[in-house]
């Protein structure tokens, strides 16, 4: 398994394909319970205006919005943002996303309260300043005093216990496989996706930066934030070795 080349990985990544591989994940309860975890971790009072970014098909943008916010996404999958669009659409709502990246925002200064970076969305880059450019843009658009609420994968933990191969099933029957290799110099973990429905079959590649909380908390305070917050997963717990994921909520002083 080698590193892709050629134009970023994530360009071509997030398409229907990964939405119809990973929607089936995501259960609109488990949304639910992670969008409650956040509005209690950054202490966000009613109409607080919140940016979700990167938003995907807005799983969480569409349940800020519905809990009393003014909530915005941006993201530069033309796939995801039409299916949160078609979804919202669906249920009577609006999708309010831009297309765009989450190292130029097209948002004013000050523009937010909160900013959210879920499900390891940062990791995407495989670079630190690439990285920092990104949490400059949500510092950028904080007003001052607001708050960053990033998630992911805790690398001491992934490490720990690494599937190098791996199994699902989806409940349309789409069978899944996956191989994985851990760089632990670089730090990126290279998957390879493989699947099949039926008679169609396809194959998926990326590489993801998977850090520490040391690593995290340093790019962080590059990007002039005051780390706050450290837990170990959406229940508020400590974070530990051996927690599953690692959130942190950071402050713009
Ligand atoms: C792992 S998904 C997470 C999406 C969402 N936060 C969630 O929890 O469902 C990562 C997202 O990042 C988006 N993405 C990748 N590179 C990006 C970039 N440079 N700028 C904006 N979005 C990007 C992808 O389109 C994808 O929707």
């Amino acid at each position: 398994m080698s590193a892709p080349s050629g134009p970023p990985w994530w360009r071509g990544y997030f398409d229907d394909a990964y939405f119809l591989l990973h929607d089936p994940l995501f259960p609109e309860e488990m949304s639910r319970v992670e969008v409650a975890a956040m509005r209690e971790m950054l202490g966000l009072p009613d109409g607080a205006r919140i940016l979700d970014a990167p938003s995907g098909w807005g799983r969480h943008t569409l349940l800020f919005e519905e809990a009393g916010h003014h909530a915005v996404g941006a993201d530069l999958s033309p796939a995801l943002l039409a299916r949160g669009k078609a979804a919202a659409a669906a249920g009577g709502g609006r999708y309010r996303a831009a297309a765009a990246d989450i190292r130029a925002l097209p948002f004013r200064d000050g523009a937010f309260d909160a900013v959210v970076n879920v499900f390891t969305s940062l990791g995407l880059f495989l670079s630190d300043d690439e990285d920092v450019r990104a949490l400059r843009e949500a510092f950028r658009v904080l007003r001052p005093g607001g708050k960053l609420l990033l998630e992911s994968m805790h690398r001491d933990d992934v490490v720990a216990q690494y599937a190098e191969r791996d199994a699902w099933v989806l409940p349309d029957g789409t069978q899944v496989r996956a191989r994985r290799r851990f760089d632990p110099v670089t730090g990126i973990s290279h998957e390879v996706l493989r699947w099949r429905r039926g008679e169609e079959r396809g194959e998926k590649r990326h590489a993801l930066r998977l850090r520490t909380a040391t690593e995290i908390d340093g790019l962080l305070r590059r990007a002039g934030f005051t780390p706050i917050e450290y837990y170990g997963d959406w229940d508020g717990s400590r974070l530990e070795r051996d927690s599953p994921r690692l959130v942190v909520v950071a402050a713009r002083p």
